[in-house]
């Protein structure tokens, strides 16, 4: 059986006390569950993992370009690295409200292989790949990319799963060896038509990852 990555991406929510409260409702699981919350709440998940001996993991939700130094308001990758397994790189609302550039994202991954934490790049179509394959075919067997339609985010209305398999085919023919999740719009009701598809490895949550009763049902029907 394939390994299923469920990753939860909180983006900018919840307060310390709402992760609590999202603790208290979660189920744990045996598959590769990954929580990305902001960097000033990995500390609290991290010492739930420890008191719990959970199997979650955990990822940042960006990373700085650059190793430790004179970089105002930026967190390192070894920083992460101390509460963290993943990271999510490239998320279009990066893209967007950010201006990030491949080139920029390139150095992102570069910095996080260096560091032992797993990129989940995040690309909203095939041509974003390709502008990076040059830069980011050594690290197949390092990467994960998340492939997350434009139309799809935020919106509760997802990719077909018959397309986002084709684009996930897509994608492994450019990278080969890369595991490939489908995001945008994923619900408790639609994860298995998206995880059963061959390949498919897993899912990029937003919205539905922030209730933890939807998200434990995520996990259960993925
Ligand atoms: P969504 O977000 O599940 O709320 O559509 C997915 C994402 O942005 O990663």
């Amino acid at each position: 059986m394939k390994k299923l990555f469920i990753v939860a991406n909180w983006k900018s929510n919840k307060d310390s006390i709402q992760i609590n409260n999202w603790i208290e409702g979660f189920k744990n699981t045996n598959k590769e569950v990954i929580i990305c919350p902001s960097f000033v709440h990995l500390p609290i998940l991290k010492s739930y993992i420890s008191n719990h001996k959970s199997e979650i993991k955990l990822g940042a939700q960006d990373i700085s370009p650059y190793d430790a130094g004179a970089y105002t308001g930026e967190v390192n990758a070894r920083q992460i690295k101390e509460f963290a397994d993943y990271v999510i790189i490239g998320h279009s609302e990066r893209r967007e409200n950010f201006n990030e550039t491949d080139e920029l994202i390139i150095k992102k991954i570069d910095m996080a292989t260096k560091h032992e934490l797993m990129p989940i790049l995040c690309v909203s179509d095939i041509n974003q790949v390709q502008n990076s394959k040059v830069k980011i075919q050594n690290y197949n067997s390092k990467l994960i990319i998340a492939y997350e339609p434009l139309f799809a985010i935020g919106t509760g209305s997802p990719d077909t799963p018959e397309n986002a398999d084709k684009v996930a085919l897509d994608i492994k023919s450019e990278l080969n060896g890369v595991s490939v999740l489908y995001g945008g719009s994923v619900t408790a009701n639609n994860v298995k038509s998206f995880t059963q598809m061959s390949n498919i490895d897993g899912v990029l949550v937003g919205g539905a990852s922030l209730d933890a009763n939807e998200f434990s049902e995520i996990i259960k029907n993925s």
